[in-house]
């Protein structure tokens, strides 16, 4: 049996560099994976915690599918599809919730951190995790390509696998295991983790004069021009390593170190490798938008073979705990 890769990505504002280093790269390479069958879905019914505003809903997810596709996911290689499309992760979360316990789920550091803050929480936001684990479970995946923060909602996943495998003396779901992504946190223009909820992103989108502004504002401290200026501290560098090989690297920060160079010279640099880095992209995603009807399809394609699996195992699980 090849084994199943799944992940998740919630349309919850446009896809920005850092989506792209810390997620959407690693899940377009792994669709090659010799021996393995890579599904990926748009986390809808997941963003209805936070996207509550049904124009921005549905651009958002638009965005999500062009960016997938314009990058270069292959639905012929993957199943590509929109989670509310297989509306059987619902029912399968409710088999979940009904063999955990509360206390699990107020153990989650995403939730508890929101309570910190001060958010009061609604039953979507405590049941997302129980979502979360229903989308990986229904397909029987094996691995689940995410980033540090979703760790524990892995290991919330397998504990629930086990509680219904335990409670029914069965085996109708597979223990998934995290693949973590390598990349290091991404900064934004600010410094601070690139995140859309910090305002300090520079999405994929971006080009042109909008990038340039963009990436002109990438914040860099007030050393002058003349004297030297430390590569491994400056969000410029960081960006630019993202680009650059070794050479290039070392070239930069050879720039750095001797002075008299300022940053805007840098940052024409990394406006630079942007612009080509995402060229083949912009043109293609420009060619899709053109074509929203194969986009459509792809997604409606993904759906049908995601509901068969999905259907599948709702089946086992309704048989194991007597409604069938
Ligand atoms: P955001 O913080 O912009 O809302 P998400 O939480 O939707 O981003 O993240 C989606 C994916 O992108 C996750 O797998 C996350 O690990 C990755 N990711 C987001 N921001 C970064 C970043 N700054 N550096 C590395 N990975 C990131
Ligand atoms: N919670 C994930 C995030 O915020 C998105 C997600 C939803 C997901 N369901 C998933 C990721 C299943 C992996 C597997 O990024």
């Amino acid at each position: 049996m090849p084994k199943r890769i799944l992940s998740g990505v919630k349309p919850s504002g446009r896809p920005h560099l850092g989506n792209f280093f810390g997620a959407i790269k690693q899940h377009i390479e792994i669709q090659d994976i010799p021996d393995s069958e890579a599904y990926y879905f748009i986390a809808d019914f997941h963003a209805l915690t936070t996207v509550q505003d049904p124009a921005l809903m549905r651009s958002f997810t638009l965005d999500v599918a062009l960016d997938y596709l314009a990058l270069g996911l292959d639905p012929k290689k993957a199943t590509f599809f929109r989670q509310s499309d297989v509306p059987q992760v619902c029912e399968l979360a409710w088999h979940l919730s009904c063999v955990t316990g509360m206390g699990l789920l107020e153990r989650a550091h995403s939730y508890k951190d929101k309570l910190a803050k001060g958010q009061t929480p609604s039953m979507g936001l405590f049941n997302y995790p129980v979502l979360m684990a229903a989308d990986i479970l229904i397909y029987k995946s094996n691995l689940v390509p995410v980033g540090q923060d979703q760790v524990q909602h892995i290991e919330m996943t397998q504990d629930m696998a086990q509680y219904f495998n335990n409670t029914y003396k069965c085996q109708v779901f597979v223990r998934p295991e995290a693949r973590l992504n390598q990349t290091a946190k991404i900064p934004g223009i600010d410094g601070q983790k690139m995140s859309k909820s910090y305002g300090n992103t520079i999405e994929l989108q971006a080009e042109g004069k909008e990038l340039k502004k963009v990436v002109m504002s990438v914040k860099t401290d007030s050393t002058p021009v003349e004297a030297p200026k430390d590569p491994t501290t400056c969000n410029v560098f960081a960006l630019y390593s993202l680009f650059a090989d070794d050479a290039e690297k070392q070239a930069l920060a050879d720039r750095y170190k001797a002075g008299g160079m300022g940053y805007g010279d840098a940052k024409k640099a990394l406006l630079e490798k942007i612009e080509v880095y995402f060229a083949e992209y912009r043109t293609k995603r420009k060619d899709l938008q053109k074509n929203l009807d194969y986009v459509q399809n792809v997604l409606k394609d993904g759906a049908a073979r995601a509901n068969k699996v999905a259907q599948a195992t709702l089946d086992e699980t309704k048989r194991a705990c007597g409604l069938l």
